[in-house]
């Protein structure tokens, strides 16, 4: 077996395999595509889903005290005065003089080593007017602010009194909550709201297939706690959220390392970041989870501006505004990040006679993430055959989702499912009718299994 870990042309394969096999399409293809946004296929919405699942039970129902929630897009517009998003969500851009190309002056600068990529973090870097323009060698403008946030109008004209904004993050729908979720839970410290939705940005250079992107989803955690212990629970959920890309999606911890900020790096709002990076083959390791002490600054910022009073009283009666910890994850980033652990390129092994002298994919996901979990296979389309494979896939396929698949050579068929990460197939052969068994191939060992079809959704029970 090989993994695929120094092919340069990894992520084309990738790419290519999830626009052939219905995972990821370019969005509005029949118009000539539309920049950076992509679709998700009927294989890409099992996967996009068994993740936003395992996430959901693993921070949210996991939990007694983390409470879940689903806010609106389009909040009011002060929020986002509150939150600092209107004054610094901002990137800074350069023009090239010459041939008026646009580029990220922070992005030039970690290039040339000067500085590195401090992602929406920063103000515009002063000395990017030493740099020269990467594609012509043209001088460069100054750097500019430009803000990520998608301006909106609601109602029928367009005017600044109806202006509002897609939101770039899902959390200031959680703090905004805050008041809601105390009075209805009675919840006490510590306690956390989670959500996951979309997020909207304006990027500058989206890019990498669906890494960076203008339209994605998070999954978002606020967990509010006693300032004394913010950083007890700050170290908690940053082993936390760790372990959980390792046990719960399954991907290698060798690709996996924690980076914590510098603190010239840090967001103004934070005493403490850390990122959770996995070793994309376009660019080496690269955000996929942040996770962040914000302090009390989005509840104190919103109680000022809402003059709502955001605070906790404790047992003793004390009031203050808790601390707040902030694990923040891409859905997208993770679908990406399971997708290029999963691949796997082998020599040929499915019998397949086409494929003989050809490299064969195997995506070895996660079996919880797995888009499909079983395939079942009559060995031929014989009427008796077929009737009872069609009997066995529909009892499993309630319970979990499954493919039935009679077309083609059984090699092609197994190779069909390992280049979907299928864990399980079942084949159903003419002994089948006699012995009222069938044989299980498992994705990865390649055991084959001889099975009562009576017990076969017990066996099942006992892999999932
Ligand atoms: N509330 C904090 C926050 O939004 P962030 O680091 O800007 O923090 C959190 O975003 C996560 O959202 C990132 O770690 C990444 O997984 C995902 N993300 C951010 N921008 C993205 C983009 N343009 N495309 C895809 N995913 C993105």
């Amino acid at each position: 077996m090989k993994k695929s870990e120094n092919d340069p042309n990894l992520m084309e394969k990738i790419v290519s395999l999830a626009k052939r096999r219905g995972f990821i399409f370019p969005s509005s293809e029949i118009y000539g595509g539309f920049s950076s946004s992509y679709d998700y296929g009927p294989l890409g919405v099992e996967l996009k889903n068994n993740i936003k699942k395992i996430w959901w039970r693993e921070v949210v129902q996991k939990y007694d005290e983390i409470y879940g929630l689903d806010s609106a897009i389009l909040m009011h517009p002060d929020i986002w005065k509150a939150s600092g998003h209107l004054e610094s969500f901002t990137d800074p851009l350069v023009d090239c003089k010459s041939c008026k190309k646009r580029f990220r002056a922070d992005h030039l600068l970690e290039a040339e080593s000067i500085k590195p990529d401090l992602e929406h973090k920063k103000k515009p870097a002063k000395n990017i007017k030493d740099s020269k323009c990467p594609e012509c060698g043209g001088e460069l403008t100054e750097a500019r602010s430009f803000n990520l946030m998608f301006k909106t109008y609601i109602g029928p004209v367009e005017d600044e009194s109806g202006g509002a904004y897609l939101r770039p993050e899902t959390a200031q729908g959680i703090f905004v909550n805050f008041k809601n979720i105390l009075n209805t839970s009675r919840a006490k410290l510590p306690f956390g709201i989670a959500q996951i939705g979309k997020a909207f940005r304006n990027e500058v250079t989206p890019g990498n297939f669906i890494f960076r992107m203008r339209e994605f989803e998070q999954m978002e955690l606020e967990y509010f706690v006693d300032p004394k212990e913010a950083d007890k629970w700050y170290k908690f959920w940053l082993d936390e959220r760790f372990k959980f890309y390792i046990d719960s999606l399954g991907v290698a911890k060798k690709n996996l390392r924690i980076r914590e900020h510098r603190k010239d790096e840090l967001a103004h709002y934070a005493k403490a970041c850390s990122d959770i990076e996995y070793n994309f083959p376009f660019a080496s390791w690269s955000e996929l989870e942040g996770v962040a002490n914000r302090q009390d600054y989005d509840l104190k910022s919103h109680q000022k501006y809402s003059k709502e009073e955001l605070n906790y009283t404790d047992e003793k009666g004390k009031k203050f505004i808790p601390h707040v910890i902030e694990p923040s994850a891409g859905v997208d980033r993770s679908l990406l990040t399971v997708l290029v652990d999963a691949f796997s390129e082998v020599e040929t092994r499915s019998g397949d006679k086409d494929a003989k002298h050809q490299k064969e994919i195997v995506l070895r996901f996660h079996k919880e993430v797995a888009p499909v979990k079983i395939a079942v296979l009559p060995l031929s389309k014989k009427e008796n055959l077929s009737k009872l494979s069609k009997q066995i896939f529909n009892s499993l396929k309630i319970k979990w989702n499954s493919i039935f698949d009679e077309t083609g050579s059984i090699g092609k068929r197994y190779r069909r499912q390992d280049e979907i990460g299928t864990p399980y197939c079942v084949t159903v052969d003419f002994d089948s009718l006699e012995d009222k068994k069938v044989t299980v191939r498992d994705r990865d060992t390649m055991k084959q299994d001889r099975i009562f079809i009576s017990e076969l959704e017990q066996y099942f029970k006992d892999k999932f």
